[in-house]
């Protein structure tokens, strides 16, 4: 029998505790924690052009991890409340505020569960790579952050474009076209991953992993559908980690593909507003 939607939230959230303890140790910098210590805000160049003025805003991080761009909010002058589903992610970011001298609540959960788990009446929604490939259900978070936000309140969503995932480099580095571009929430892509994206190379007991590729117009329309107005819709030609070798890292924290490399879009936003 195959596995059961359960099943997978249940691998990738064991892959996901495990991840937290690797990345909050931060040996390669990768997370930028050192910075943060030391006062840094760590959004990315992306986010910070488009998310806008947030001091005084009472904003929902969903998906927020250890916490490192829920504290750079907070040191934006957001009211941040970060939701994540992996307790040691959780516990982690508790102790990052404590230590980075800044307030923020955390809370361990579903992001299907915001509204119950945060309450409502929030001007923000925030959430950023990594966001909606950990979830089956795209109308369900649509509607979990129309649920959280108040009338007039709005989502910043950014992350890795769906497209880049639809290719992998073969032997010699080229790009190959090898996956649908819409995963039934039935048929998940499983993957085993022996380390984590931050480089440090450290062996994960939990390597399997489930995620969902979602198409721009299937996030959009899930948005249109929980009554939100969309704001605003960009592609970009960076991304803030190395899906491809040989792509170029930018002094900006970005990465490219090298020049005269066919153009792909690397990175989907999108803003967006609750009307009702
Ligand atoms: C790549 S991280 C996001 C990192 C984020 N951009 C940040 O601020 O650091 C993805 C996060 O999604 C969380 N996650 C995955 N599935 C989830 C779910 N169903 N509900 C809540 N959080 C989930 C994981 O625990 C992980 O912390």
């Amino acid at each position: 029998m195959p596995p059961a939607t359960a099943d997978y939230i249940a691998a990738n959230l064991a892959n996901w505790n495990e991840r937290a303890d690797i990345h909050v140790r931060d040996e390669t910098g990768f997370y930028g924690i050192d910075a943060l210590l030391a006062g840094a805000n760590l959004l990315m160049p992306i986010e910070a052009a488009e998310l806008g003025d947030v001091a005084g805003l009472r904003l929902a991080h969903f998906q927020c991890h250890i916490g490192t761009d829920s504290l750079s909010l907070a040191r934006l002058g957001a009211d941040v409340v970060g939701l994540d589903f992996s307790p040691a992610a959780i516990a982690h970011a508790q102790r990052l505020a404590q230590r980075c001298g800044l307030t923020a609540r955390f809370v361990e959960g579903s992001v299907y569960d915001a509204a119950s788990l945060l309450g409502t009446g929030f001007d923000r929604v925030f959430t950023t790579w990594g966001t909606v490939y950990w979830l089956d259900d795209i109308a369900a978070w649509a509607r979990a952050v129309a649920a959280v936000l108040a009338p007039g309140g709005k989502l910043y969503f950014a992350d890795t474009h769906p497209e880049v995932y639809q290719f992998e480099a073969d032997a010699s580095g080229r790009l190959v076209l090898r996956q649908d571009f819409r995963t039934a929430a039935t048929a998940p892509l499983a993957s085993d991953e022996a380390t984590s994206y931050d480089g440090s190379g450290q062996r994960l007991q939990n390597m399997r992993i489930y995620e969902w590729l979602h198409s721009p117009s299937d996030i959009l329309n899930a948005l249109i559908g929980a009554g939100l107005r969309i704001d605003f819709v960009r592609e970009h030609e960076a991304l803030p980690w190395r899906p491809y070798p040989g792509m170029v890292h930018g002094a900006d924290r970005l990465f490219r593909l090298p020049a005269g490399h066919v153009r792909l879009p690397l990175a989907l936003s999108i803003g967006a507003t609750r009307t009702g």
